[in-house]
C-alpha cells in the first residue's frame, strides 16, 4: 500500500493512521503526495485537464484565472478551498471580499471539474486539491512548466473574508509584499517566482489608473514607470473612465506562459505598482531585483523556481486530519 494515499475502506482509514506520512524524496516534509487518488480516481488529473482544454474553447482567459483561485485560496488559512465556499448567514465568503469580488473568476469551471470528478470517483477528490491540479494545468497548457502536483488536501469548514482582506495589495510595496510572504514562511526567490504568475491574465484599469494619474497621491505619475508604456495605458484607462475595462498583464504574449513578465520589469513595464517594486524599490537592489534579472535572462530558471515555489505555496496549511476537514461534494458549500 502507497504511503499517502486516498482512504478506499475504514480498513485502509485505520492502517493510514499508523503510516501518516508520505515518505518520498523532497515530499519529505509534506504530509501531501503526488500518488494519493493513484488508487481511488486514478484519472483525476487527465479529467481535470480535459474540463479545462474545454473551458478554454470559450474562455482564452481561463487558466489564468485558474491559477488565481489557488493562490487566493492558499494565502488564507492555507490551501482548504476556503475560497470557493458561498457565503452563509453568520459566515461571510473570501468570495465577496475586496480582493476577490468583481475579480476571482473560474467558480463554474471548478464546479464543471468537481462534476466529472464526482461521476468517476464520488466523495474522493477534494475541491482544494481540484485548485492545486487545475493550476498545474493551466501553467502547462499556456506553455510553462509541469510538476507534479502533490495531493491530499480535505476542504476546510470555514471561508474566512477577514483574512482575505490581508492578501498581498497592488499598491502594496516591497517591504509589505516581503512581510506577508515571510508570514507564510515563502522567500524572496518564492516572492519573485510567484509574481511571475502575472505574464498571463487581465487586470483591470482600477489597479493602475493611481500610477498613470496620482501616484501616492502626488497627482502624477509613477516615475518608474515606463513613458510610452503609460502613454499607451493612459489611452486604455483614461481618467475618469470605466475602472472595471481589462487589460493584458503582459502586452507582449498576453496568453503564453513565459518569462516576458520579468523582462518587461527590466525596461519599467511591470503593470501593477507591486510588480515593479521587486525590481525597482531601493529595497529591491540586493535581495529581489537580483533575482528578478536572473529570470529576465533565463526561462529555464524561471521555470525550475516556479515549479518549486508553486509547491511551497501549496503545501501552505493543508488539512490533512478528517475531524478538521472533508472531501466536499459540492465546492460552493460545507457536506
Ligand atoms: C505578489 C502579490 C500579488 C499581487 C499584489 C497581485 C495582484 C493582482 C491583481 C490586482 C490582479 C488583477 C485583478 C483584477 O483586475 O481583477 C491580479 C491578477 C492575476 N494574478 Fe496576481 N497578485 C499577486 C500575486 C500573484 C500570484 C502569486 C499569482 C499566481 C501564482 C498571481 C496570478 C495572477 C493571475 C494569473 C492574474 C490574472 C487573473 C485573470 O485574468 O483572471 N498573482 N493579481
Ligand atoms: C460585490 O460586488 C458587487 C458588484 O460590484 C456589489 O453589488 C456587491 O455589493 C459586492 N459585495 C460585497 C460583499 O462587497
Ligand atoms: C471580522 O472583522 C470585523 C471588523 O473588524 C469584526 O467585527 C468581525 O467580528 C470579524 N469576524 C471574524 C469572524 O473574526
Ligand atoms: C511600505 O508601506 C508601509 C505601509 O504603507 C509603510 O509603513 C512603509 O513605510 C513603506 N516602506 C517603504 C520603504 O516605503
Ligand atoms: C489624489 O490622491 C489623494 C490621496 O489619495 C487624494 O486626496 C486626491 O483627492 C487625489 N486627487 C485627485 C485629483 O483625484
Amino acid at each position: 500500500m502507497a504511503a499517502c494515499s486516498s482512504p478506499r475502506s475504514a480498513v485502509v482509514a485505520v492502517a493510514l493512521l499508523v503510516v501518516a506520512l508520505c515518505l518520498h524524496g523532497a515530499a519529505a516534509q509534506s504530509p501531501l503526495c503526488e500518488d494519493y487518488y493513484d488508487d481511488t480516481c486514478p484519472d483525476a488529473y487527465d479529467i481535470t485537464r480535459q474540463v479545462l482544454i474545454d473551458a478554454h474553447q470559450s474562455d482564452p482567459r481561463i487558466f489564468a484565472s485558474l491559477i488565481r483561485l489557488h493562490f487566493h485560496d492558499c494565502f488564507v488559512q492555507g490551501c482548504d478551498g476556503s475560497l470557493l465556499l458561498d457565503s452563509v448567514p453568520g459566515m461571510p465568503s473570501e468570495k465577496t471580499s475586496p480582493p476577490n469580488n468583481g475579480s476571482a473568476r473560474g467558480f463554474p469551471v471548478v464546479d464543471a471539474v468537481k462534476a466529472a470528478l464526482e461521476d468517476a470517483c464520488p466523495g474522493v477528490v477534494s475541491c482544494a486539491d481540484i485548485l492545486a491540479l487545475a493550476a498545474e494545468i493551466s501553467v502547462e497548457l499556456s506553455g510553462g512548466p509541469s510538476w507534479g502536483v502533490l495531493l491530499g488536501r480535505l476542504d476546510g469548514l470555514t471561508s474566512d473574508f477577514n483574512g482575505s482582506l490581508d492578501l498581498p495589495a497592488p499598491t502594496d510595496n516591497l517591504t509589505v509584499l516581503q512581510g506577508k510572504f515571510t508570514a507564510l514562511k515563502l522567500n524572496d526567490v518564492d516572492l519573485v517566482a510567484l509574481s511571475g504568475g502575472h505574464t498571463f491574465g487581465r487586470v483591470q484599469c482600477q489597479f493602475v489608473t493611481d500610477r498613470l494619474y496620482n501616484f501616492s497621491g502626488t497627482n502624477m505619475p509613477d516615475p518608474t514607470l515606463d513613458s510610452a508604456y503609460r502613454a499607451f495605458l493612459s489611452q486604455r484607462c483614461p481618467r475618469n473612465g470605466d475602472g472595471r475595462s481589462l487589460n493584458d498583464l503582459d502586452p507582449t504574449t498576453p496568453d503564453t506562459f513565459d518569462k516576458n513578465y520579468y523582462t518587461n520589469l527590466e525596461v519599467n513595464r511591470g503593470f501593477l505598482e507591486s510588480d515593479q517594486e521587486l525590481k525597482s524599490s531601493p529595497q529591491a537592489q540586493g535581495t529581489t531585483a537580483p533575482i528578478v534579472n536572473q529570470f529576465a535572462n533565463s526561462q529555464d530558471a524561471f521555470f525550475r523556481s516556479f515549479a518549486q515555489s508553486m509547491i511551497n505555496m501549496g503545501n501552505l496549511n493543508p488539512v490533512t486530519d478528517p475531524s478538521r476537514g472533508q472531501v466536499r461534494i459540492d465546492c460552493k458549500r460545507v457536506n
